[in-house]
């Protein structure tokens, strides 16, 4: 039996929607169903910009690629428009990480990156029935 227990997840942080144009997409999301834009940003380290409409406790991203190669834009040459991932917010990712590890769940990033103090790790999807998930650790300020 193992000491580790599982992780703790606080709630889903945001979803994130792969878009050609987000503009397009907007016309749908907040003109349409009433998601209002909080705002847009560029994330070079992605290669792409990204929407951000808060749904109550959680986001819709919208991500739109800024180039022909990065990882982003592939999967959007060959799936096209579609959900991308889910984004689970945990108290502690590197605890998250070691559990999932143990329990033989392939890992994107074994080890979290940071961006804007947050840190995140991706879980393959082979080993989550198909799904795309990101973990997130907010910093203290961030927390609800
Ligand atoms: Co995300």
């Amino acid at each position: 039996m193992s000491a580790m227990s599982k992780p703790k997840v606080k709630k889903i942080n945001h979803v994130a929607i792969v878009v050609e144009d987000i503009d397009e997409a907007l016309k749908f999301w907040d003109e349409g169903l009433g998601v209002e834009l909080s705002h847009i940003q560029e994330v070079p380290s992605q290669e792409s910009r990204v929407a951000f409409l808060p749904t109550g406790e959680s986001e819709i991203e919208l991500v739109q690629p800024t180039s022909n190669d990065s990882g982003v834009a592939r999967y959007l040459e060959k799936r096209g428009p579609g959900m991308h991932h889910i984004c689970v917010e945990v108290e502690d990712i590197r605890e998250a990480l070691a559990h999932l590890k143990e329990k033989d769940i392939r890992l994107i990033n074994e080890v979290p990156e940071e961006r804007d103090g947050i840190l995140y790790a991706f879980i393959h999807p082979e080993s989550t029935q198909g799904v795309l998930v990101e973990l997130y650790e907010l910093p203290e300020e961030k927390r609800d």
